[in-house]
């Protein structure tokens, strides 16, 4: 036993010093111009590292020696080892804890591949299942990119159904949704399921998280509350993709199924394998999903509803008290902008956004990483390497070097 113990030892120490090693044959070999920031400053919230890291943000032969084209990847994937070992992914557990506790992803994804490589790169461990949703009408050149890189591991695989996505319509979900039953079908073993999109990242090692989950005992953690009054129309009006948008048909909706309480929430979900099992095979789901076809962004509501249904597993009773805010919710950080302003405002739930915004959400800029890691959040979204990689690349170093320093 204890010279197992002791095997296993000097086995992760090998791993620890490999990894250190190729970190630093990586970081002297390929200099990348991101190296020029300061992240330990950056993550301090140091003001130095922060104005040095927003000049070289706009800079823009900065921004173009950071994108990469989808092309690259397929040349890059065609022989695995290789792309494996220089982008130094993990290749075995790096505890017994997290190899008994495996995780499952389904991601969804539509554009930018290094984005999704950077955040496959960081969550990706080997006991783990990954399915990805490649939009039916992504480009080719994407949808080859990402074939090439999972093809590399027998443990990601695409989707077995890909469907068309519709902005703010039900084939949001339908694309999880297909994911999560192949990932059901393909293994018994794993405990969570975690959804992701190509532009999230996270802010928690593959350790952190097992613990995290394994601390929910069974329940799930998601954004789950009272449909507020202003949103109730996405509900009660009936929607209909025309012409590739989900439209008000003029009419109203049917009253939901079963007199369901219906609850708003979010696109992003922390569940155990039972509360998928309830998804895939309680008798009520199929009248409620085709209800929510006729909705407008269902995916804000769905999974928020099912949380609260009485019989599904870690839900929690319909109750107001029951309440849970995204907040609270382990799933996702997002910064709403409506919700930005001064620490001092009672109407700001958190600090003003560093970067820029889209649809507004917050883009992440460095200035916000100091926040983002002080939050109990196993993910965050948005991110967008085209618009500012720094966050990213900072976001990867404080992951690696934490998850190898947990090795001791
Ligand atoms: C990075 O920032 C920190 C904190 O602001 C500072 O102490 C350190 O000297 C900086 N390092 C470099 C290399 O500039
Ligand atoms: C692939 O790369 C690995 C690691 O660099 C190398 O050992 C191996 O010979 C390569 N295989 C082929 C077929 O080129
Ligand atoms: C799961 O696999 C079984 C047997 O291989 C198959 O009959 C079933 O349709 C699959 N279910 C899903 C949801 O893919």
């Amino acid at each position: 036993m204890r010279l197992l113990k002791q095997g296993m030892f000097l086995l992760k120490l090998t791993i620890a010093l490999g990894s250190l090693w190729i970190l630093f044959l990586l970081t002297r070999n390929k200099p990348g111009e991101e190296k020029m920031c300061n992240c330990s400053g950056i993550l301090q919230g140091g003001r130095e590292a922060l104005e040095q890291a927003k000049l070289l943000t706009i800079n823009k032969d900065f921004q173009k020696s950071v994108h990469i084209p989808d092309e690259h990847y397929m040349s890059a994937t065609k022989n695995c080892s290789e792309f494996k070992l220089r982008r130094k992914y993990f290749t075995s557990p790096l505890s017994q804890e997290e190899e008994d506790f495996p995780l499952a992803y389904s991601m969804v994804v539509h554009h930018k591949v290094q984005n999704f490589e950077r955040l496959l790169r960081a969550i990706y461990a080997p006991q783990n299942i990954y399915c990805v949703h490649v939009d039916k009408k992504a480009k080719s050149s994407v949808l080859s990119a990402i074939w090439a890189i999972t093809a590399c591991f027998p443990n990601i695989f695409l989707v077995s159904q890909p469907v068309d996505v519709v902005y703010a319509a039900w084939p949001r979900v339908q694309a999880d949704l297909n994911c999560m039953a192949d990932l059901y079908n393909s293994s018994t073993r794993w405990k969570y399921v975690i959804n992701l999109c190509g532009q999230d990242f996270p802010l928690k090692t593959n350790l952190e998280i097992v613990r995290t989950l394994r601390s929910l005992k069974g329940g799930n953690s998601l954004h789950s509350e009272e449909m507020p009054a202003a949103q109730v129309w996405r509900m009660r009006n009936a929607h209909k993709i025309i012409d590739g948008t989900n439209q008000g048909t003029g009419k109203a909706n049917d009253p939901p199924p079963f007199n369901m309480p219906i609850m708003y929430g979010s696109t992003y979900i922390v569940v155990s394998r039972g509360f998928i099992r309830s998804v895939l095979e309680d008798s009520r789901v199929p009248a409620l999903m085709e209800w929510f076809k006729h909705t407008f962004i269902p995916d804000e509501m769905f999974w928020a509803t099912i949380q609260r249904m009485p019989g599904v597993s870690g839900s929690t009773p319909p109750h107001r008290k029951y309440d849970m805010s995204d907040l609270n919710a382990i799933a996702r950080l997002v910064k709403w902008q409506g919700l930005e302003g001064s620490q001092d405002s009672p109407d700001s739930a958190y600090p003003e956004c560093h970067g820029s915004h889209v649809r507004k959400v917050c883009i992440y800029g460095a200035g916000d990483l100091e926040w983002m890691l002080k939050q109990h959040h196993l993910f965050a979204n948005k991110f967008d390497i085209d618009t500012d990689p720094i966050p990213v690349y900072c976001l990867e170093k404080y992951l690696r070097k934490r998850a190898l320093s947990e090795l001791q």
